[in-house]
C-alpha cells in the first residue's frame, strides 16, 4: 500500500474513535444527567470494603490497590486497581463501565445504582 493511503487510514481510524481525556469524568456526567451525585469518595470507599454476604470488591482486588489482586474464582493474576500504580487504568469508558456492571452484580447480587458508581469513581481515581 501506498504511504499515503496508509496515512489516510489510519487518520481516518483515529478520527473515527475519539479517546476521551477524562474518561471518569465522562461517566460521571451521565450519572448526574440520570439524576445522580453529588459523589463522596468516602461513600465509595466504603462500599469498596463493605462486605455482602461473604463476598466484597476487595474479594478480587484486594484491600491495597496499589498491590496485585487475584481473582476468587480462577485464582488468576489482577493487575493493580489504582492509577497512581498502573496508568493502564480508568482510561476507557466503555472497560470501567463494562467492569462496574459485571463486577457490581458479582459482589452485590444486582447492578450498582449511578450514585454509588460514581461515590466508587470518584474514591478509586485518587488511589
Ligand atoms: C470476581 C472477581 C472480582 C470482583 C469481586 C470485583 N472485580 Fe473488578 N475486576 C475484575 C476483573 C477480572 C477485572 C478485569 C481485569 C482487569 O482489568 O485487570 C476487573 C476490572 C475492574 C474495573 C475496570 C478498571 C479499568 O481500568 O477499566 C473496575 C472499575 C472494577 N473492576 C471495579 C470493581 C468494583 C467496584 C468491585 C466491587 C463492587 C469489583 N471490581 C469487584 C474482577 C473482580
Amino acid at each position: 500500500m501506498k504511504s499515503e493511503y496508509l496515512f489516510i487510514s489510519l487518520a481516518v481510524l483515529i478520527a473515527a474513535a475519539p479517546v476521551s481525556a477524562d474518561p471518569v469524568g465522562d461517566l460521571m456526567d451521565n450519572y448526574r444527567a440520570e439524576g445522580a451525585g453529588p459523589f463522596d469518595a468516602d461513600a465509595g470507599r466504603d462500599l469498596w470494603h463493605r462486605d455482602f454476604a461473604g463476598k466484597s470488591c476487595t474479594s478480587c482486588h484486594g484491600s491495597d490497590l496499589t498491590s496485585p489482586g487475584r481473582h476468587a474464582r480462577t485464582g488468576k493474576n489482577i493487575a493493580p486497581l489504582a492509577p497512581s500504580a498502573n496508568p493502564d487504568r480508568l482510561t476507557d469508558a466503555s472497560e470501567i463501565a463494562k467492569w462496574l456492571l459485571r463486577n457490581c452484580k458479582w459482589t452485590l447480587g444486582r447492578e450498582c445504582t449511578t450514585q454509588e458508581k460514581g461515590d466508587i469513581l470518584s474514591w478509586l481515581r485518587q488511589q
